[in-house]
């Protein structure tokens, strides 16, 4: 008897859709965080391996009582974390799609139709920052594996044959220049591309946490002076702690006046471009060598989905990263090596991430994605005029895109030293952790903690906003006992 693959997914199908509706069905209403410890999930999920198979349904029943509550509620529109957001039903169904057919984007011969959708949403990608016909890129894991691809290309083009050789063909040191709230991934890329920790300049920010120009020219002549190369300056479009924008059209200038690489981190910020409103914090962005976008951050995929583009084409990829494995190298001598996409990254067997962005696109287009994204951020104005009202918080910069950062600073804490201070901070956050109903990140700026609330589910409305701040009116009083 032949394998019933389709009955098989049939019922699965029916019985995970049903799962999936339940579970977004009570979104509104869930905690959004556990509160097991690890030992306590480690002691759920002690099991042997497996012998002998069980009955889906079982398996399925263990994912409900036992996964789901313990999970982080991402999902929710109480969820202000980090830049994760409400996943869109196509993009979760798109998974299940790509899952389905188990492309292998690797090689165009292995994923034809899909290799062809990835480059179409690259040009799509492009095109939404403002680039020029020629320009190309690679989707990646997330931002991290973006940036370094990014600067890797960086790297390679102070000198062409650094990618063979090694640094030694440089001759000299190279420097990359990021803001102090540039991303970690900056940190481990100098790192992996040896390049050397040493040798990522965290240049200082302004009072409201943008790089500061006259710090980054000082930073490069200090550099210059001694003999290393500047290699590259990199801007971010939507920093990870605060949601700012670098001045990036001055960035270029600067770039350009040394001869470095300009990489813009626009993982988060990249969505701004679908905003006429919004578009112009991105000024300067079309003028970035290359840009991280990541569709898994305010293009509403569910992860993971990452994109480099470079604007001079897929050719500055190519000479970066192409390779020609013999089992990977028969000529057909046509067109379709250049959508080979293991020539143009570091992945080699790819997931078809291409298709939910694809399908998300097509579901919002981009005036349907600036609705959402200026809607969030009047949402985060919102809260941070809901705090200016309250005397026991104060915000810290301003609100650009949908973060907005803050200590709580009752009476009481005033006197309190540095240390005192941002240990409250953090116990407030856990307090709201605790609670399970909401949660959100504390970051450091300018060496103290803060709370930070990243408006990131096209599910949250004001209510949900007028929830949190009585949340922390509620848990800062108890805080301070
Ligand atoms: C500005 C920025 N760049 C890069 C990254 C890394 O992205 P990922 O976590 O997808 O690797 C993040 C993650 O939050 C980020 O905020």
């Amino acid at each position: 008897m032949s394998y019933p693959i389709s009955e098989e997914h049939e019922r699965l199908g029916r019985a995970v859709t049903e799962i999936i509706v339940n579970y977004v069905r009570g979104l509104d209403e869930a905690r959004v965080t556990s509160n097991a410890t690890p030992a306590d999930l480690e002691q759920l999920f002690d099991e042997p391996l497996p012998q002998t198979g069980m009955d889906a349904a079982d398996i399925l029943r263990r994912f409900t009582d036992e996964v789901v509550p313990h999970a982080m509620q991402i999902p929710s529109p109480r969820y202000y974390g980090l830049f994760n957001p409400t996943p869109m039903p196509i993009g979760v169904w798109a998974d299940a799609l790509a899952s389905a057919l188990n492309q292998n984007g690797a090689a165009w011969r292995n994923s034809p139709s899909a290799s062809i959708i990835e480059a179409r949403v690259l040009n799509w990608l492009c095109e939404l920052v403002g680039y020029g016909p020629e320009s190309f890129g690679t989707l990646t894991s997330g931002g991290s594996e973006a940036n370094l691809v990014a600067l890797k290309c960086a790297r390679d083009s102070v000198h062409q044959s650094v990618r063979d050789k090694g640094l030694r063909a440089a001759g000299k040191e190279l420097v990359v220049y990021a803001s102090e709230q540039s991303h970690y991934s900056f940190e481990k890329s100098v790192d992996i591309l040896g390049l050397g920790r040493e040798n990522l300049r965290k240049v200082a920010t302004d009072e409201t946490f943008h790089i500061r120009i006259d710090e980054l020219r000082a930073e490069i002549e200090r550099d210059v002076s001694v003999g290393r190369v500047p290699c590259c300056v990199a801007g971010a479009a939507g920093a990870t702690s605060t949601g700012v924008v670098d001045p990036l059209d001055e960035l270029a200038s600067v770039a350009r006046e040394y001869g470095c690489w300009f990489h813009v981190d626009a993982a988060y910020g990249g969505a701004l471009a679908c905003s006429e409103k919004y578009r112009r914090l991105l000024r300067g962005i079309e003028r970035a060598d290359s840009i991280t976008f990541d569709p898994h951050k305010w293009m509403f995929v569910p992860f993971a989905c990452g994109a480099t583009l470079i604007k001079g084409g897929g050719r500055i990829l190519r000479d970066a990263f192409d390779i020609t494995p013999e089992y990977l190298s028969e000529d057909r001598g046509g067109a379709d090596v250049a959508y080979d996409f293991f020539r143009y990254g570091q992945l080699g067997t790819r997931r078809f991430n291409a298709l939910k962005v694809w399908m998300a696109l097509k579901t919002l287009g981009v005036r349907g994605y600036a609705e959402i994204i200026e809607r969030q951020i009047e949402l985060t104005h919102y809260f941070a005029a809901r705090l200016d009202e309250l005397k026991d918080f104060e915000r810290l910069g301003e609100v650009e895109t949908a973060v907005c950062c803050f200590r709580f600073m009752p009476e009481e804490a005033r006197a309190l030293d540095d240390a005192a201070q941002d240990e409250l901070q953090r116990a407030l956050q856990r307090r709201i952790e605790r609670s399970g109903e909401a949660w959100l990140s504390t970051t450091v700026l300018k060496g103290r903690r803060a709370l930070r609330v990243n408006v990131n589910s096209f599910l949250t409305e004001r209510r949900h906003l007028d929830d949190l701040v009585e949340l922390l009116l509620r848990e800062g009083a108890q805080v301070l006992r």
